[in-house]
């Protein structure tokens, strides 16, 4: 089985954290799959004056899980892989029963050649001769290679054992997978070499949902996307989640087709809050309705009114504000398009990376979320009230969607997104609340080119109103 692909929103079993499972119940995963006893120098590759070639800093990576059947190899290896491609890496995991195979150092050595840069291999690697097979080949091939060891605490260890039992259970009912689970750890635990020193950079985690006691110890590790690794797997991984994001209500300025600013919301906008509440534990809500723990707004008005019957500790996030316009901040994209037509069109040309004058990109803002990711992880049943484009960017995270399309991400106004956690994937539901708004969702023009006209530039703009809807007349919009 190999769905792995980061890239990819949900896959049909999201249950491939039990590749994990697969092998601890597997009867062929008790050897050293290769067979193959490799030769004993590579760790000298990684020491200066060995007189083997030094890595290029921005050579591919491997990662090499190593640890007993569950352990949460498989839900770290995807929590890994989702954050750097998030975060523009293009990593991919290979799971392997056991031991990476010659199979497996084929298809790596072909996914680096089509320009991608990071695969984690999850697999158990028990032996250090399984290890030694794959520090030879990142020597010899110049990749850079770190290894991380997954232990786990006995109530961690439970829980995961449960929840592989629970999936193989649905597949077939006839066998006692518990039982074969046990004695499957029960014959690998003596055959077991843990990671020494010796065998290169290294990550040890000893997994637990309980902050307090997971713990996670590093040797050797170097750059910026180990660096991630380190910070990704720093934090436990939590079993189930369920996250709500929504924009604040329809705004005055989104009314007019302006953006940026901190306007009030419309009457309309205050409508949606109301009925927002309604959904999360405000009044009029069914009593088994859901109750966010946490409550996340940016500081901008609109966020902060669009929760405020909403009952619930909350906080307002600098980081969960708006794009910064810049120059543009509070003009209409027609306004734009006539003053700074050339911004316009570069924007058009690159939206992720087309930084504002004197503001912000995408690029900018996905780097500006990320601490904001990283905390949500680490939690569950949060609501998150914030704007178009920062939503674009942490959907993008529980979507998998590459950064080039982050800008285009469709999120509307007066909509509730619920992401819930499936293994390592995440499921998003759209409810939509049925309350009247504009849309601003402008797509891509087909003429992105500098010397288009006018029209051409504006062909994509959401139709808007005019004046505020408190002084608007019927047929205003345009
Ligand atoms: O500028 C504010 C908008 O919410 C972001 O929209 O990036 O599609 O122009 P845009």
């Amino acid at each position: 089985m190999n769905c792995t692909d980061t890239h990819v929103v949900s896959s049909s079993s999201g249950h491939c954290a039990n590749d994990a499972a697969a092998e601890a119940v597997s009867a062929a995963d008790a050897e050293d799959g290769n067979g193959q006893r490799s030769r004993s120098v590579p760790v000298a590759a990684a020491k200066p004056n060995s007189g083997l070639k030094p890595c290029p800093l921005r050579a591919p990576l491997v990662v090499t899980t190593v640890g007993l059947p569950c352990r949460g190899k498989s839900l770290a290896s995807h929590k890994v892989a989702r954050h750097l491609s998030w975060r523009g890496e293009s990593a991919k995991v290979f799971n392997v029963e056991s031991n990476a195979t010659a199979d497996t150092l084929h298809e790596i050595s072909a996914f680096f050649k089509e320009g991608n840069n990071v695969a984690i291999i999850d697999g158990m690697h028990l032996t250090r001769s399984s290890r030694q097979l794959l520090i030879n080949f990142c020597a010899e091939q110049l990749f850079h290679h770190l290894l991380i060891e997954f232990s786990c605490n006995d109530q961690c260890l439970r829980e995961n054992i449960d929840d592989t039992v629970k999936f193989y259970h649905q597949l077939d009912q006839n066998i006692d997978w518990e039982r074969r689970i046990k004695e499957n750890n029960e014959r690998l635990t003596p055959r077991f070499e843990p990671c020494s020193p010796l065998e290169g950079p290294m990550i040890t985690v000893n997994n637990s949902e309980d902050p307090m006691f997971h713990s996670v110890t590093a040797r050797g590790v170097r750059g910026s996307i180990q660096t991630n690794i380190l910070g990704v797997l720093a934090s436990p991984v939590i079993r189930q989640q369920t996250f709500y994001f929504s924009r604040h209500g329809e705004s005055e300025f989104n009314v007019l087709g302006r953006i940026g600013g901190d306007a009030d919301l419309s009457p309309r906008g205050m409508k949606y809050a109301e009925r927002l509440a309604r959904q999360l534990g405000g009044p009029g809500s069914a009593p088994d309705c859901p109750k966010p723990k946490l409550i996340w707004t940016s500081e901008l008005r609109r966020t902060i009114r669009t929760v405020q019957n909403i009952p619930g500790p909350r906080a307002a996030i600098k980081d969960l504000n708006e794009i910064n316009a810049g120059i543009c901040e509070g003009l209409t994209y027609e306004e734009i398009q006539e003053r700074f037509p050339q911004e316009f069109a570069w924007r058009d040309q690159d939206k992720f990376k087309y930084r504002y004058p004197h503001g912000e990109s995408y690029l900018d803002l996905l780097q500006r979320v990320d601490s904001v990711v990283q905390a949500l992880l680490a939690n569950t049943d949060v609501l998150v009230v914030s704007h178009q484009a920062v939503l674009r960017c942490i959907m993008a995270y529980f979507k998998g969607t590459k950064p080039d399309d982050v800008p285009y991400i469709n999120v509307p106004l007066h909509t509730l997104l619920i992401v819930r956690s499936y293994g390592y994937d995440f499921k998003v539901e759209t409810v939509p609340l049925k309350v009247e708004c504009v849309d601003t969702y402008r797509i891509q023009p087909k003429n992105c080119s500098t010397s288009r006209t006018t029209a051409d530039a504006l062909t994509t703009v959401p139709a808007h109103f005019d004046t505020p809807l408190s002084q608007q007349m019927p047929t205003t919009i345009s």
